[in-house]
């Protein structure tokens, strides 16, 4: 029905004889823990600043696990087997199979998974290039139910052979580090090699939310393949940390094309004005801003995904586990809590994509920027969507547009001077 590459799309030399990392040199231990689980990282690649991301993909296997009863995990570039592990003892996966391309890790993933079931029986590792192992999983019609790809930079020469082997309905998370690229700094650079056209499709320009625009490149690259397959997908989360930078998305495979101009098309942020919005296909060559008859006053990227980051619903449903598993309260639990609530809060389908900065609207009025949440006040008191972002912690998400922003902007300053003013005069009497 589709098809597959026979072979890599990147030469790709086989571990045997070439691994991907240089071997390395020792083989000492080095144990940690995440979530109270311990495991030894060895001399493999571990960034312990990735366990929220971790976290979060594990909340969702369980969620899936619990709805389907079932639950089999593809960990495609498994590092150390940390996300193996936590896949098979929190999440309770039936089976997990543990994948790096680098051979010399499987001593340290074997002895980390031995950790969750020492018969075996729920575990393997292989040492193939992800492309590969997943194109064969595909052509056993050995189909898994999640399947995670936490993959180095713009790297998704694997995306098409992922929705080949995932289960239809079946989760796919996926990752992208290249920060440089999806801020808008190389959009054609080399078109092939992995610039954000050749890795996406996508044509990314700088824009004042580049961060959310990595997000939305990575689901638009996704939402381009499963729509060759006669698929679509949901994305569950979406999610930023500025550690690496990391772009991560959670995403559902569904059976059935969707219209692919609904939900993917053009971004477009006036330089002139402030205002963002979309335009869909058919607006090609006839791009213009409202507010001037400039031209080149619009930064315009895509194709890119404009459709929801998250779903509320599963978000919810990740919250009240995380709660049940005392994830949330004081001490180290407490930031997953505060990250899902806000992409709870950003979910609201009021607010548009994308987020104003507080600097923007500070440098545009023409003034110091106020508190964050005087500004949120402010907006929710005449009316506007807002929530804060998960991805900027100095910006907001809100329906209103940009002039009006910063009028109240405008206005907080001068009532604060007021205040000041009105006490000093109390002081000084
Ligand atoms: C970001 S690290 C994985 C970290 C791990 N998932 C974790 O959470 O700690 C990426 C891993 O992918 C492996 N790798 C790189 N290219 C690969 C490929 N084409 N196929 C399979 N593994 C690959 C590397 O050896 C490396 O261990
Ligand atoms: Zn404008």
């Amino acid at each position: 029905m589709f098809s597959l590459p026979l072979k890599p799309t990147i030469p790709f030399t086989s571990p045997a004889s070439k691994p991907l990392n240089p071997p390395p040199k020792c083989c000492k231990s080095q144990p940690q823990t995440e979530r109270g689980l311990s495991f030894d990282i060895g001399d493999t690649f571990f960034r312990h600043e990735s366990s929220t991301g971790r976290d979060l993909g594990v909340l969702s296997a369980a969620i899936y696990k619990k709805s389907h009863n079932a639950l089999r995990v593809l960990d495609a570039m498994c590092g150390c087997g940390v996300r193996s592990l936590r896949y098979l003892v929190e999440a309770n996966a039936d089976f997990v199979l543990a994948n790096d391309a680098n051979q010399e890790y499987g001593g340290v993933i074997s002895g980390n998974l031995e950790k969750a079931d020492m018969e075996k029986k729920r575990w393997a590792v292989k040492h193939l290039d992800a492309s590969r192992l997943l194109t064969e999983c595909y052509l056993e019609r050995d189909y898994y139910d999640l399947i995670d790809v936490d993959s180095f930079g713009s790297e998704s020469s694997y995306l098409r052979a992922a929705m080949c082997a995932v289960k239809l309905d079946g989760l796919l998370y996926v990752t992208s580090t290249d920060g440089y690229s999806s801020g808008g700094h190389r959009p054609q650079h080399n078109f092939l090699s992995r610039s954000t056209l050749a890795a996406y499709g996508a044509y990314v320009r700088h824009m004042p939310y580049s961060n959310e625009i990595g997000l939305r490149m990575l689901i638009g690259g996704a939402v381009r393949e499963a729509s060759v397959l006669g698929y679509h997908v949901v994305p569950l989360f979406s999610y930023y940390s500025y550690h690496g930078p990391i772009f991560r998305a959670m995403l559902q495979v569904r059976c059935g094309k969707f219209p692919i101009e609904r939900d993917y098309s053009f971004i477009s942020y006036c330089i002139q004005c402030g205002n963002s919005r979309a335009f869909s296909w058919d607006k090609l060559g006839q791009m213009r801003c409202s507010c001037n008859d400039v031209p080149g006053s619009l930064i315009v990227s895509g194709p890119l995904w404009t459709g929801p980051l998250h779903s509320s619903s599963f978000l919810s449903e990740m919250l009240s586990l995380a709660e049940e598993w005392g994830w949330t309260g004081n001490g180290t639990g407490k930031h997953i809590g505060a990250l899902l609530k806000t992409m709870i809060d950003e979910s609201d389908p009021v607010l548009p994509f994308g987020y104003i900065n507080m600097d923007e609207i500070a440098s545009r009025a023409k003034v110091n920027s106020p508190p964050i949440n005087s500004l949120l006040r402010a907006l929710d008191k005449e009316g506007y969507a807002t929530s804060r972002s998960h991805i900027a912690s100095n910006a907001i998400k809100t329906n209103c547009p940009m002039v009006d922003c910063v009028r109240l902007v405008k206005e907080l300053r001068r009532s604060s001077v007021t205040a000041d003013e009105k006490l000093h005069s109390v002081i000084e009497a």
